[in-house]
């Protein structure tokens, strides 16, 4: 369903737009207030880059959500810092030699503690069980480093560029029980260079991920919208 193991993505520089060859549209812009924010948690294991990305969205207005908790199993990823920096709760929840079920019931918990009502996996590198999924479903959603449904699983940048696909990109969307299989609702795209290292096309990935999430959460909270088989249909 989402990030099926131990992995490193991406290098974590990222490129700027005019060498990816990318006309991006305008950043988001920040939505009347009044309406009332969903509160959202994050599930990460690692540098916490899309977290980022989608907490400073957040605060600046342009999706209306607060990140009201990050979960981490990793005591050391470094995104748990990066929600401290922010004001932003933190709980740091093992899985390590921990049952998977006990594991899960203890995020469970600390997401509804928070009453949180979106879940947002943002590099999260646990295999979620169907009964957990279902608990949050359909309000959690995961980015993935690849145009779905190609290159599902770990290592989606590598699979991409060994492949030689001209171009790929990122991937926002629905959980479900499978692995990356859930019903896509923002997908954008990357060129792949000529020369590029899989580094390289990694980074060009991410900088369209730290557009995605916000852009996904934003349109799942500001449109109506329901599910058709595998599709996200938007009013
Ligand atoms: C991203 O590439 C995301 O697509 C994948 O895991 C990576 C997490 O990166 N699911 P970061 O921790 O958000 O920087």
């Amino acid at each position: 369903m989402t990030d099926t193991g131990e992995r490193e993505e991406g290098s974590g520089e990222s490129e700027s737009p005019a060498r990816a060859g990318l006309s991006l549209p305008a950043p988001l812009s920040p939505l009347p207030s009044g309406g009332g924010r969903a509160r959202a948690a994050v599930l990460l294991s690692g540098r916490g880059s899309n977290f980022v990305a989608l907490a400073d969205a957040c605060a600046r207005g342009e999706v209306p959500a607060e990140i009201a908790l990050v979960v981490s199993n990793r005591s050391d990823a470094p995104g748990l810092e990066r929600a401290r920096e922010r004001g932003i709760a933190t709980v740091v929840l093992p899985s390590k030699g921990v049952p998977r079920e006990e594991h899960e019931e203890r995020v469970a918990t600390a997401i509804e503690a928070a009453r949180a009502e979106w879940v947002c996996l943002a590099g999260y590198m646990r295999l979620l069980s169907p009964a957990f999924v279902a608990r949050f479903a359909p309000r959690i959603l995961n980015i993935h480093p690849a145009l779905l449904p190609s290159f599902p699983g770990l290592e989606a940048q590598h699979q991409a560029w060994e492949c030689g696909v001209r171009v790929s990109g990122c991937t926002v969307h629905l959980v479900d029980a499978g692995c990356d299989t859930g019903p896509i609702v923002v997908q954008r795209a990357a060129p792949v260079f000529d020369g590029d290292t899989p580094d390289d096309l990694a980074a060009r990935i991410l900088e369209q991920e730290h557009v995605a999430y916000a852009e996904a959460l934003r349109l799942l909270l500001t449109r109506s919208w329901r599910v058709e088989g595998r599709r996200v249909v938007f009013d």
